[in-house]
């Protein structure tokens, strides 16, 4: 697949897994594409949780729709009869979780380039996030980033040593197909933002030429 098809095709999936399995080689692909992805002062400041004990997979799943009320509660009207219609993850129909995490330890204490921005280390791992996510698009598996969660109860549950971050709960595996349109835009929640409103030339605000 072209790059930039891969690119588009990329969607954040919940209700089209199949739970079949991903093969042993595939993964190591797609968490290869991960693993090169570009980091602050060469940190790789990322590690790689393969989530698969149903037992865990269930309790964070319970999380998860706890965490799914607490941000109900905050809405009314439109806006929440709009999200109860919105499923929000597929932690229990994919094949299989993937947690990255971020330490800010890695390659410390002088990261060259972190130290007047300190959330470079963070961007660095959702880099390689989204590598995962691309290599997995072209591997026609669907992945779904799941953040209703808190990071201590996560932290306690996977036993990931204090100052490590999870930076996201990824649910991965085959789907029966990639929809053309992002979930939230179907649903009416967010449309698409036009590129030209996002592009300013030398200045904020001003248009592009
Ligand atoms: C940091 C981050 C956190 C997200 N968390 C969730 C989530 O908890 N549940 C969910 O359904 N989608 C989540 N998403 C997916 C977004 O809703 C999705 O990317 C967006 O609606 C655009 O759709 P697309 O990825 O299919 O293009 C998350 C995406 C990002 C980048």
């Amino acid at each position: 697949m072209d790059l930039y098809d891969v690119i588009h095709r990329r969607r954040d999936v919940r209700a089209q897994f199949t739970g079949a399995p991903v093969p042993t080689e595939t993964l190591d692909r797609v968490l290869a594409a991960a693993h090169a992805a570009p980091s602050v002062g060469y940190s790789q400041p990322w590690d790689f949780i393969l989530v698969r004990d149903p037992e865990l997979r269930r309790a964070f799943h319970e999380h998860v729709s706890a965490e799914r009320k607490v941000f109900a509660a905050t809405l009314t009207g439109e806006a929440a009869e709009r999200f109860a219609g919105i499923k929000i993850d597929g932690v229990l129909e994919s094949s299989l979780s993937v947690v990255v995490t971020y330490d800010p330890t890695r390659g410390g204490p002088a990261v060259l380039g972190r130290h007047a921005i300190a959330d470079t280390g963070l961007y660095s791992a959702c880099l390689a996030i989204q590598n995962l996510w691309l290599a997995a698009t072209a591997e026609g598996l669907g992945v779904g980033w799941v953040s209703f969660y808190r990071e201590g109860w996560l932290a306690e549950l996977l036993r990931i040593p204090a100052g490590i971050r999870p930076v996201a709960w990824l649910c991965l595996g085959p789907v029966t197909h990639f929809e053309a349109v992002p979930d939230l835009a179907r649903h009416g929640w967010r449309s698409k933002r036009p590129l030209t409103e996002a592009v300013h030339t030398d200045r904020w605000g001003s248009a592009p030429t």
